[in-house]
């Protein structure tokens, strides 16, 4: 996909991407879109679709309420993840035929953003945004950013993250590498606290 196309959807989305608040959603979909790439060139895959897919996916929480966002209770965490997915169309459509994307791509790259949650689908492009969604969460700057924004701790969203599963093999062979990877600066960290608490 040409550079400067992926740059003009940056522009549109990335102001609405700042209005997410449960977490840093324009440092999540860049991440994403990264997750996005490096699953492309082990799977393969149309992306002039799948880029734009990763980049708009969570581009839906701009337009849910602030309070929704924040939930804490079940059934209205629920309500917001169902929310995401139904204000994203609209979003899209506006930002893509501005950039004077052609219908059809329009609606394919709407089709894989609002299959990202709550499905599972049987069409490798539908997995692949699906797997870079998931992903993203293991790469150092989204891992440690998820840390502060959940109020967790290394360890914990280590072992969050460690029981994800994945449809592609790239995706897999990518994750048990970051995975690893957070592990040993995890094992660091805890080391040299145990190391200064012996002094
Ligand atoms: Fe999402
Ligand atoms: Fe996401």
């Amino acid at each position: 996909m040409e550079n400067n196309n992926r740059q003009s959807i940056w522009e549109k989305v990335e102001p609405l991407l700042l209005s997410g608040k449960q977490k840093d959603y324009l440092l999540h979909s860049r991440i994403v879109e990264r997750a996005m790439k490096e699953i492309i060139s082990g799977e393969g895959g149309q992306s002039d679709i799948l880029i734009p897919a990763a980049i708009l996916h969570d581009v839906g929480w701009s337009e849910v309420s602030p309070d929704l966002q924040l939930a804490e209770d079940e059934a209205n965490k629920h309500r917001a993840l169902v929310e995401h997915i139904e204000k994203a169309p609209p979003i899209i459509r506006k930002i893509l035929s501005e950039l004077g994307y052609d219908k059809d791509i329009i609606q394919k790259i709407i089709d894989l953003v609002i299959a990202h949650k709550f499905t599972d689908p049987k069409e490798k492009d539908k997995q692949m945004l699906i797997d870079a969604d998931t992903l993203s969460d293991t790469y150092k700057e989204s891992f440690y950013s998820d840390v502060k924004s959940y109020n967790s701790t290394s360890r914990k969203n280590w072992e969050f993250c460690s029981k994800n599963t994945f449809y592609t093999k790239t995706a897999r062979e990518i994750f048990e590498k970051q995975l690893n990877e957070r592990l040993k600066e995890i094992e660091e960290a805890e080391s040299k606290i145990n190391y200064s608490n012996r002094l």
